[in-house]
């Protein structure tokens, strides 16, 4: 089974959170109740709001007071998703690079990821052994997480996905399989980083492929020099990355040894 995510503009078609001013989102309706006991309360009030949000009247008929109402509860809604996406990553992120915080480059890409995640082009981010690749992977997870959309996401090593895919009994590897590649962010760490055999190849074959056909938003991090990528993973899966990712390059000395003591 695929996590299909579905954009938060869909979920909720009886209410236009852009009109309102918020953040498209799942979020629960207010308690018109609360409306009452607000000092602009009336019974009548507390009636249009009700039928606004059921579908039956829509903004217009709402007076300021009410549609203020409306405002700021899905408002405080939507910042409490933001944040729940934000520790939700807090808690998954490795600690090593917890403290990855996304450049502006970075939060573009996650806007992008969420609000039109089929035109957004892959990252694939190269660069020489511990130049910050992985780190600057994770700063834009956060940066996803940070818009509060709730966009799914996992984050593999290479060798740990092709040890997570070997056919083992009693594991449907090919339903494994299935679940990573239908994440609706993916990040990959270390392509090339080891000689590919043939059943590696064949799995980072399928896996880029799938992601290159479906056109979904994913990140790559490779210590392999971009005019050694078809060397090190084959024509085939070089020349999908070239097509569907946007590269940043990272330059600079081993910040490895920079801290050591
Ligand atoms: N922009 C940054 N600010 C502060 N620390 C950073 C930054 N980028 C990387 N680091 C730190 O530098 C170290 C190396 O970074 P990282 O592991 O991301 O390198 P890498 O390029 O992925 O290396 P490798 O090729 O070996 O996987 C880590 O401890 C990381 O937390
Ligand atoms: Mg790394």
């Amino acid at each position: 089974m695929t996590t299909q995510w579905t954009p938060p503009s869909q979920r909720h078609r009886s209410i236009d959170f852009t009109a309102l001013g918020v953040p498209p989102g799942r979020y629960v309706h207010p308690d018109v109740t609360d409306f009452l006991v607000s000092p602009a309360g009336t019974q009548d009030g507390a009636n249009r709001i009700h039928a606004y949000l059921a579908g039956q009247a829509d903004l217009t008929t709402l007076q300021p007071a009410e549609v203020d109402f409306i405002r700021q509860h899905f408002l405080a809604a939507s910042e409490e998703q933001r944040q729940r996406c934000i520790t939700h990553f807090e808690n998954r992120v490795p600690r090593r690079y917890a403290a990855a915080r996304p450049n502006q480059i970075a939060t573009a890409w996650a806007q992008s990821v969420v609000t039109n995640p089929d035109d957004t082009r892959s990252l694939l981010i190269v660069g020489p052994t511990g130049t910050g690749k992985t780190h600057y992977a994770y700063s834009v997870l956060r940066a996803v997480a940070e818009t509060g959309h709730g966009a799914k996401w996992a984050a593999y090593t290479a060798a740990d996905l092709y040890a997570q895919l070997r056919p083992r009994t009693g594991r449907d590897s090919e339903a494994e399989f299935e679940t990573i590649v239908g994440t609706s962010v993916l990040f990959i760490d270390d392509l090339g980083a080891a000689k590919l055999t043939e059943w590696t190849e064949e799995v980072t074959y399928r896996l880029i492929n799938h992601r290159y056909e479906q056109c979904k938003p994913s990140i790559f991090t490779s210590n392999v020099p971009p005019s050694q990528l078809r060397d090190a993973l084959g024509e085939r899966i070089a020349s999908r990355l070239v097509e569907m990712c946007e590269r940043v390059t990272l330059k600079g000395d081993d910040r490895r040894k920079g801290m050591a003591a």
